[in-house]
């Protein structure tokens, strides 16, 4: 599954206030007074996590930034990283080579707005991989299946439960987890004896926010046509019936997503 650099730029500010400031909180005391820090980002896309967590820690900070989109990468490489951080892109296809990227024991592994892409295997593999090594874990931005729209429309709840029947499909590592996987991954985390601090990260979306409304509206009815089993002129009225609130300034929205802090217990 690709993802446009220009839709992970238009979502990182949304992102960034939606993230769980306890959460983020959780993170970096966990790391605080280490001279130096090495952390992997899963699946970093053009490397929204450093950008937003880097600030969070310490001055000397190694990050390892992980995808199978070469594209992706090489913006997440572009330009200078502040003093005492130093960037590492490394291209590997997670759903096959995760246990590598988890190779030469960093003290962290991020990921934002990857868990509801992957199936319960790789869930599996990951907390048992990342428990194995003793590795604390840090998933942000976790869709957990929650939306909500004003002025509510007749039709809205057919495509928000389309949208997330789609999200149970296969995103390239398995059935996908989709809205179920933030649950799934508290529970497995603290089945392997993590301590997991968890909290809601949900994009808020006001009336100005017209741009990031109408990406995601459209989104939302691509899924719904995809899916099948809904008539393709009842989501083209719906998504034109969207489009003019967002466009009259009339239009808010809520997507519910999860943070996620996971520390094994008793960790050095
Ligand atoms: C929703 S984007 C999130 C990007 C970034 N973490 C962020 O928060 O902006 C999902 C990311 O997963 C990456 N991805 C999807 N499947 C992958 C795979 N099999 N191996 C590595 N990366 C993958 C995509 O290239 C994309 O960068």
């Amino acid at each position: 599954m690709s993802f446009a650099a220009s839709w992970l730029a238009l979502r990182e500010p949304y992102d960034l206030a939606a993230r769980d400031g306890d959460v983020l909180a959780a993170v970096a005391a966990s790391l605080a007074g280490r001279p130096a820090i090495t952390i992997v980002d899963l699946a970093c896309g053009t490397g929204a996590m450093r950008r937003a967590l880097g600030p969070r820690l310490g001055q000397h900070q190694a990050w390892r930034l992980v995808d199978n989109d070469l594209g992706l990468l090489a913006r997440a490489a572009a330009g200078a990283p502040p003093p005492g951080t130093r960037v590492a892109t490394v291209p590997l296809d997670l759903a096959r080579d995760l246990e590598a990227a988890l190779d030469g024991a960093p003290d962290l592994v991020t990921m934002g707005a990857l868990l509801d892409l992957v199936s319960a295997e790789w869930l599996e593999r990951l907390t048992v991989e990342t428990a194995a090594r003793l590795l604390p874990v840090y998933a942000a931005l976790t869709y957990d299946g929650r939306a909500s729209l004003e002025p509510a429309d007749p039709f809205d709840e057919t495509i928000i439960g389309a949208v997330n029947r789609h999200q149970r499909l296969d995103k390239g590592f398995g059935p996908a987890l989709g809205p179920r996987a933030a649950a799934a991954a508290i529970k497995r985390f603290e089945a392997v004896g993590y301590s997991v601090v968890h909290g809601a990260a949900d994009w808020v979306f006001g009336p100005q926010d017209r741009e990031i409304q109408s990406e995601v509206l459209a989104g939302w009815a691509s899924a719904a046509r995809e899916l099948g089993g809904v008539p393709l002129a009842a989501i083209v009225d719906w998504l034109t019936r969207r489009r003019d609130v967002v466009a009259a300034g009339r239009s808010s929205m809520r997507v519910g997503h999860v943070d996620m802090f996971a520390r094994p217990m008793g960790l050095r």
